[in-house]
């Protein structure tokens, strides 16, 4: 590997200019270990912002990826795939979804589930085609998802953007959401179980029954994107199982793959049906290695045991970052292993997460003040501990 001046200049020169990323350039991991092209190891809390779900080398994604690489990468949709049905099973295995669609990230998922809510009333004759979203969710970069965004710092530059896109509610505020989804041309409202970008801010759960039960009514569709929440990241698969919800549409990326892109868009057979062959299309979502890595990457994350541990962590985790006693701490919240902290303001959350990388902590900074701590799944109580003592020494010197 180049030393890291190397690397830097290289892509300063020829990478497009939209990250900021600090001076540091990942050479491998192993477990929830990272090291640098300096030799330096860090403890990752980020995980690929909660990608990583099994950390980094795991022999179940690892010899995934292996052996279907060498039987057969990539196949055209034309035909069938072993490892796409398996893949479409696991990730519904239990719950009320019946159909998949798959893609290679969050943005196509969400896509995905967009043109279906609107093929849905499409083929039906009904004049339903707005999508409802929430004030300070992340639903993606495409034009209609960075328009279902709501935050303006993503979409105003892109204008102009999709019509019928970009209906903002107050999150967590029924009323609104009420008022919002009276207008008889609402196709669907999308919403994110816990807004991780936006802060890690769980929904309530009078907020997403009250969602389902006004969608239900009007004869409109529920939309979850479980981009960030979905594949065992809160505890349960899909949050939505912790809520007692039932969306029509549902939409994930991220953990699905343990670190190999494959995204999903699920839906129930009623909504499903409204497919055609023709109508959604992509060359590389469902190819074969992507779906095998992801079936046995979700069969681990289903096995007995591991979703009871990211429970237990998740709530040692954060009972630990309770006990961290300052005047900056606002709040610390979060399900599962998708855990927050709220700082008084940004400077002193930026400050946090650039300390803790010099003392080899991986961590970041959500919704502009919160800390994110999205570790790999797979973290255990030691691990936690020492991040914790790390963060505890940080808060002493502020
Ligand atoms: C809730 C949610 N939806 C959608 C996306 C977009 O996913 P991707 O970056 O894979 O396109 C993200 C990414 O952070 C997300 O958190």
């Amino acid at each position: 590997m180049s030393d890291f001046q190397t690397i830097k200049a290289r892509d300063k020169k020829y990478f497009m200019n939209t990250y900021s990323p600090v001076d540091i350039a990942f050479e491998k991991g192993k477990g929830c270990y990272l090291t640098d092209s300096e030799g330096k190891t860090y403890l990752d809390f980020l995980a690929g912002i909660a990608v990583n779900c099994l950390g980094y080398d795991h022999p179940v994604f690892t010899n995934a990826l292996t052996e279907q690489a060498h039987k057969v990468a990539v196949v055209s949709n034309y035909f069938y795939s072993e490892a796409r049905g398996l893949m479409a099973e696991v990730l519904m295995r239990g719950t009320h979804l019946n159909k998949a669609f798959f893609g290679n990230s969050g943005a196509e998922a969400n896509e995905c589930a967009i043109k279906l809510a609107r093929k849905y009333f499409y083929q039906r004759g009904e004049n339903k085609y707005k999508i409802v979203s929430a004030l300070h969710s992340f639903h993606g970069r495409t034009l209609a998802t960075v328009t279902a965004t709501g935050q303006e710092q993503y979409n105003k530059p892109f204008s102009p953007l999709p019509g019928g896109i970009g209906i903002y509610v107050p999150f967590n505020d029924i009323a609104a959401l009420e008022k919002a989804l009276s207008d008889p041309e609402v196709a669907a409202f999308m919403v994110e179980p816990i807004q991780c970008e936006g802060g890690i801010v769980p929904a309530t759960k009078e907020y997403l029954e009250k969602a389902r039960e006004l969608t239900a009514a009007n004869g409109q569709l529920l939309i979850f994107d479980e981009v960030q929440t979905g594949a065992a990241r809160t505890g349960t698969f899909w949050a939505f199982e912790q809520y007692g919800v039932k969306p029509d549409i549902v939409s994930s990326a991220k953990g699905i793959g343990g670190g190999f892109p494959v995204s999903a868009c699920m839906a129930t057979d009623e909504v499903a049906a409204a497919w055609k062959p023709g109508d959604h299309g992509t060359t590389f979502g469902a190819n074969p290695l992507a779906c095998a890595v992801g079936y046995a990457v979700c069969t681990k994350l289903r096995e007995p045991g591991f979703m009871e541990a990211v429970r237990e962590n998740g709530e040692y985790l954060k009972e630990g970052l309770k006990k961290i006693v300052s005047p900056y701490v606002k709040d610390v919240r979060g399900m599962g292993l998708v855990v927050g902290m709220e700082m008084e303001n940004e400077e002193i959350a930026n400050k946090i997460y650039k300390t803790m990388l010099e003392k080899g902590f991986i961590l970041n900074v959500c919704g502009h003040k919160v800390m994110r701590f999205v570790p790999p799944l797979i973290i255990t109580k030691s691990e936690i501990d020492s991040m914790l003592e790390a963060l505890k020494e940080v808060f002493e010197d502020l």
